[in-house]
């Protein structure tokens, strides 16, 4: 039997899963790891740590299958995308801890080049706003703040990376320093119409350009290691958005998916046309096959899963995120207690960095009930927001129907709420690991062990599909609702 394996590095935890001819999953292996809130709005995650939980991961689920690297065609790597990486080039050794894409550090920075004037320049190669997010100001954040940082990037001693090149360059010790489109798109640095670094944006961050990786298509010979017991190719790079994108088969201009993970993250397929966004929605790269772009809008929400961990670990509510959809569904309904889970800021379409999250509507009798309520439709009304925007500038209409991932999408409760505030049919598939397939699908069809791309689509199938209930006069009062309570957040 050949098996792919698929190294999902995610924002709270890493993890490893085998998939076997059949893409199946065999064998699934992860490990949280630490977050570190050094001071208000900033997020790290030491790298070492995250390379760490890699190598166990891997190592862990080739132990519990028996599975040999010999039997291993290849290697996909996915990744928490915009996190940033700067390690020396001799030693391999991180300069500072990983900047996370949640981190809100360089809001000021963003707020100076806007006030420049620069915006419009930097969307228009990028497909992104200037925002604390990308990785473009983090790396200059780190260059200006670390004690030397500047003087040994310019002499081409320091190496910048998101997760997946950090990962690619430990795994392959040292040989490549490599990305793929799906994240350099992430970075603010790279020109997704010429699918090439941007000079001129390098220039206005003071990021050196030897300090960036290589950029492959998303299938492509990204170096192999020798780690692993044995030597293993890596095949297939993408972010993670862009991997589940891959995973639902989202192929065709028109097709969307929304995961929740921490965040949310809605991509839909605009073919190979970028699409310009007058909602303030990303133009960003889905994949990036055969030296083909495909474009997608992304409507990036920075809160999702993550509110219901606060539920369980802050607000101690719940001992596991699935029972916040039971006990949603105790919530009284005649209480409308609306969150704004705006606690890193809010993404699409606000991009308010500097917004926090409020609680609005309570009463005495507001309880655990009430608050695991609000939680989860606070997901579905971000995801509102997202859909409103991408009717403006894309025409998806009612339709359209939105294929779902990621760990809430298994509740039932949540995908039925989402249905009804859209208006709209979500599909939840059977394979719900969709960002790892999506990566395992590149790294295997690199490898000839995988269908093509439309052999692959045939392979989707449908698990549910939740359709509306909600009368248009209730799902519109609870939208407005909404709407003011994310005015009123911003306002405070
Ligand atoms: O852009 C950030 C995103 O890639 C993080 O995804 O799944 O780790 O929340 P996730």
């Amino acid at each position: 039997m050949t098996y792919i394996l698929a190294i999902d590095q995610g924002t709270t935890s890493s993890r490893a899963i085998l998939f076997d001819a059949n893409m199946q999953r065999a064998g699934t292996a992860q490990h949280e790891f630490t977050q570190h809130f050094p001071q208000e709005g900033w997020v790290e995650h030491d790298a070492e740590e995250i390379w760490e939980s890699v190598l166990r991961v891997c190592r862990e689920v080739m132990d519990s299958t028996g599975v040999t690297p010999e039997q291993i065609a290849g290697i996909g790597i996915t990744n928490q995308r915009e996190t940033t990486v700067v390690w020396d080039r001799a030693t391999g050794q991180p300069i500072y801890n990983a900047i996370v894409w949640q981190d809100r550090r360089t809001a000021d920075i963003c707020a100076r080049y806007k006030q420049a004037g620069c915006e419009d320049d930097v969307t228009s190669q990028t497909g992104l706003l200037l925002d604390p997010y990308f990785s473009g100001t983090k790396v200059k954040w780190l260059l200006d703040n670390v004690p030397g940082a500047r003087a040994r990037a310019e002499a081409g001693e320091l190496m910048f990376g998101t997760i997946d090149s950090f990962l690619i360059w430990r795994l392959s010790e040292g040989r490549n320093h490599a990305t793929d489109a799906t994240n350099a798109a992430r970075t603010l640095l790279f020109d997704i119409h010429k699918g090439e670094w941007s000079v001129e944006i390098c220039d206005l961050l003071d990021v050196p350009m030897n300090m960036l990786p290589e950029v492959h298509d998303c299938a492509s010979d990204f170096g192999h290691t020798t780690l692993l017991g044995g030597k293993i190719p890596i095949l297939g790079v993408a972010g993670d958005q862009q991997a589940a994108t891959i995973g639902q088969a989202c192929f065709q201009p028109g097709m969307m998916k929304s995961t929740y993970g921490t965040g949310c993250f809605a991509l839909l397929n605009t073919g190979d046309k970028p699409v310009t966004s007058k909602n303030r929605l990303l133009t960003t790269i889905a994949y990036q096959l055969d030296g083909q772009r495909t474009y997608a809008l992304e409507g990036s929400i920075f809160v999702a899963g993550a509110a219901v961990q606060w539920l369980r670990d802050a607000l101690k509510i719940i001992e596991t995120a699935p029972e916040s959809g039971e006990l949603a569904q105790q919530a009284d309904p005649n209480q409308h207690v609306v969150l704004v889970p705006a606690f890193t800021g809010l993404g699409a379409p606000y991009w308010q960095p500097d917004c926090r999250g409020a609680i609005f509507g309570l009463t005495r009798n507001s309880g655990r009930a009430e608050f695991a309520k609000a939680t989860l439709e606070s997901i579905a009304y971000q995801t509102r927001d997202l859909w409103h925007a991408m009717q403006g500038d894309w025409g998806v209409d009612t339709e359209v129907t939105l294929r779902v991932d990621g760990g809430a999408s298994a509740s039932d409760w949540a995908m039925q709420g989402l249905s009804d505030y859209l208006g709209a049919a979500v599909d939840r598939p059977v394979m719900q690991e969709t960002t790892a397939l999506g990566a395992a699908w590149l790294a295997g069809m690199r490898a000839g062990v995988y269908p093509d791309q439309q052999g692959f689509s045939k392979t989707w199938a449908l698990d549910r599909r939740f359709e509306p209930k909600l009368s248009a006069e209730d799902r519109d009062a609870a939208y407005a609702r909404w709407q003011r309570a994310v005015a009123a957040a911003m306002a405070f």
